[in-house]
């Protein structure tokens, strides 16, 4: 369903339920690329130790909106970005912000599991060991096992850590990025469309993993699957062209939801 251009509701401010710790907060943000407009004067408050689904058609901006948390777009020539970003009240693109350590509190998970072309333990290994956060063998053995196992891959792989990460199936390759953005310590964790490339099994698994997951951080996930999200985020947000339209409980969302745009969507009548 097509739908006429409307005023944006862009520069409505979304908060975070009362009682929910904010971890993320967006305010006025907005991305071109080049002349287009892809994100357009987005405000919300992003809850910590939650998951938030973010969902919307093809062009949205959902990975845009993903992209800004970790200065992932600073990385795409044409991209500029404006307005507010901030991580526990803390500017995300001041410029005393190095994208590097950024990236180490911000991991991100893609659609396409992405292991370095490295042993299983080195990908794990890599984070720690840049970032200083062993003093010694033993202290990254036992950081590469952590990982592993709150990622909940330990048991499959801890005979065979040093064969190539990407000799793995699919759904533990994905396990295994989760486990080496985990490794670097983060306080919030982006995933773009993380179980896409899996089947329904493997898939369960990092349904499962992201519900664990939540107990210790913020995660940001987005998916085109409804079921997913609503498996899954206690808060959901949904985006139509750069626009977001409506965020709130997952549930009310999805029982209850505002906007007749989110409701056509939910409902499959378009996108
Ligand atoms: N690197 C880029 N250069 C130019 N335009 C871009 C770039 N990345 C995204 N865009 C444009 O910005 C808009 C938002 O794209 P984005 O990738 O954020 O959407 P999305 O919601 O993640 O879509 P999908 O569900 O297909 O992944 C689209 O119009 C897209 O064409
Ligand atoms: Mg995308």
């Amino acid at each position: 369903m097509a739908y006429d251009a409307q005023p944006a509701p862009a520069t409505v401010y979304h908060p975070a339920p009362a009682g929910m710790n904010i971890k993320v907060a967006a305010s006025d943000l907005s991305v071109r690329y080049g002349g287009a407009l892809a994100l357009d004067r987005v405000a919300m408050d992003i809850p910590d130790r939650s998951v938030t689904a973010c969902i919307g058609p093809s062009g949205c901006g959902k990975s845009t909106f993903l992209r800004c948390i970790n200065r992932m777009n600073d990385t795409i020539e044409t991209a500029r970005v404006s307005g507010s970003i901030r991580i526990d009240g803390e500017e995300v693109n001041d410029r005393s912000i190095d994208p590097v350590l950024l990236r180490a509190r911000v991991g991100m998970v893609f659609q396409k599991p992405n292991p370095f072309p490295k042993s299983i333990y080195e990908n794990v290994a890599y984070g720690p060991r840049i970032h200083g956060l062993a003093a010694s063998k033993d202290e990254l053995d036992a950081i590469v096992e952590t990982s592993l196992t709150k990622a909940g891959l330990w048991k499959e792989v801890a005979d065979r850590l040093h064969q190539p990460g990407t000799s793995l199936s699919g759904g533990q390759q994905q396990r295994l990025v989760i486990a080496r953005a985990i490794a670097v310590n983060p306080e919030v964790i982006l995933m773009d469309e993380p179980c896409s490339a899996l089947d329904p099994i493997a898939t369960a698994r990092i349904e499962e993993l992201i519900d664990e997951l939540r107990e210790n951080y913020a995660l940001i996930i987005v998916t085109h699957s409804m079921a997913q999200a609503a498996r899954v985020s206690q808060m959901t947000a949904f985006f139509h062209l750069g626009a977001l339209v409506e965020y709130g409980p997952t549930e009310e969302i999805f029982t209850n939801p505002r906007d007749q745009r989110t409701q056509d969507y939910i409902t499959g009548r378009f996108g």
